[in-house]
């Protein structure tokens, strides 16, 4: 595996560890020793940032770093005496926390995506019609009602997040993003709230008819498994649980409401949570044939050459996922485009840019490295074989 999950998780355990002593210290008024371990957490996060690939985590690792610098500041002013610190505890002894974060305001997310957009996955198109698709259209015939949790799994690039958005639209169903930097704007305490929160608004939504999907993205950064699992973390994760089983109760069972979670990772995900996701859909990436359709797909916009061999192309990207091919075409357009600009014709708004060529395309092959490995591959495979649900 090309991941250093290893290394992330022992700095992310530093990270957890001193940003728990720092909260304590600091709610107990001891200020040095608070802003002492802040700037602990802060170096573990930072050294987190040269390894971390995910996005939301980097994103949250960040937002934590701002967050912690701007109380040690504030700390630091207050022991030199230049800071007054008006209210520091409230009556029942919890400090008040000056940390500026956003609510946890949840946002219908607007996509236009439809399952023509999908190359492929015609076997996960048909998994989804049936664990969304016809629960929605004729709950009447599903007296025992349906599996709730669905988890889409699989290398990065390859369309979890596009399937959730296509199903949304095909049922006409409001559609929530969640990801871990709006859940966990603080490490410890309140982000189970907004667990709860995140639920009972989509559980009100529902309640109105709505069809709602809650779209959990990388899902194992919110609640993977930490070897010493501290605060908010186990408490964000058995919140989640909880909500999860409370969608079984009799008043919520024939509620239009589906939580889909998707993770490159799966086995990051501890087996109380698998088991909330009945259904478990792997996304694979695209095999020769879709590949070449993702080319003609991804070309179908634009001017094409009559020498494209897209057999060839497809025998060329062996490892590539439609992101990378994404990538690919786009890299091919772009030259072809700035050419033109380059001649000084662009201006002319009749002007087009010559066509793509196998060349171009061929040198733009060279130039995106595939996201996918076979070592990859068989990690993914062993994990569909031990937790397959179909
Ligand atoms: N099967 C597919 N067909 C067409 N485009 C795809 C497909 N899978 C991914 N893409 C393209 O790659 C981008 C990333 O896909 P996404 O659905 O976010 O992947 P994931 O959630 O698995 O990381 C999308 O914007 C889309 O343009
Ligand atoms: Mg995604």
């Amino acid at each position: 595996m090309s991941y250093n999950d290893d290394k992330v998780r022992d700095l992310a355990d530093i990270a957890l560890h001193y940003a728990k002593l720092a909260v304590e210290a600091d709610r107990k008024g001891l200020k040095s020793l608070a802003v002492t371990y802040y700037s602990k957490a802060v170096d573990a996060l930072t050294e987190l940032l040269n390894y971390e690939e995910s996005p939301t985590l980097r994103q949250l690792y960040t937002k934590k770093i701002r967050e912690y610098r701007y109380r040690m500041t504030f700390l630091r002013g207050v022991i030199s005496g230049k800071i007054q610190e008006s209210k520091p505890y409230k009556s029942d002894g919890k400090p008040v926390i000056e940390y500026k974060h956003e609510e946890p305001i949840l946002k219908k997310f607007k996509s236009s995506i439809t399952w023509d957009d999908i190359i492929g996955l015609d076997h996960v198109k048909k998994l989804i019609r049936q664990s969304i698709v016809y629960p929605i259209r004729r709950p009447d015939l599903f007296p025992l009602g349906w599996p709730r949790g669905i988890l889409l799994y699989g290398p990065p690039g390859c369309g979890k997040t596009s399937v959730a958005a296509a199903v949304s639209n095909e049922i006409d169903a409001e559609f929530y993003p969640i990801d871990a930097p709006m859940i966990m704007s603080k490490w410890l305490g309140e982000s189970e709230k907004k667990v709860a929160q995140v639920f009972s608004f989509v559980k009100e939504r529902a309640r109105n008819n709505i069809p709602v999907i809650l779209f959990i993205d990388e899902v194992d950064s919110l609640i993977g498994i930490r070897s010493n699992e501290v605060g908010g973390e186990v408490r964000v994760r058995n919140q989640f649980l909880k909500e999860m089983d409370g969608l079984e109760d009799k008043d919520n069972f024939k509620l239009p409401l589906f939580v889909v979670a998707s993770t490159n990772k799966p086995w990051l995900l501890d087996l109380g949570f698998i088991r909330r996701f009945q259904k478990r859909i792997y996304i694979p990436p695209p095999d020769r044939e879709t590949r070449k359709k993702l080319f003609r797909y991804f070309l179908s916009k634009v001017n094409v050459n009559s020498d494209i061999d897209y057999d060839l192309l497809a025998e060329y990207t062996k490892g590539y996922t439609p992101s990378d091919i994404k990538d690919v075409c786009q890299m091919a357009i772009i030259e072809v485009v700035s050419e033109l600009f380059e001649s000084g014709l662009a201006s002319d708004p009749s002007a087009r840019p010559r066509p793509i060529t196998m060349d171009d395309l061929v040198n733009a092959i060279k130039r995106v490295k595939p996201s996918i490995t076979s070592e990859m591959l068989i990690v993914y495979n062993n994990w569909y074989k031990k937790f397959r649900s179909e």
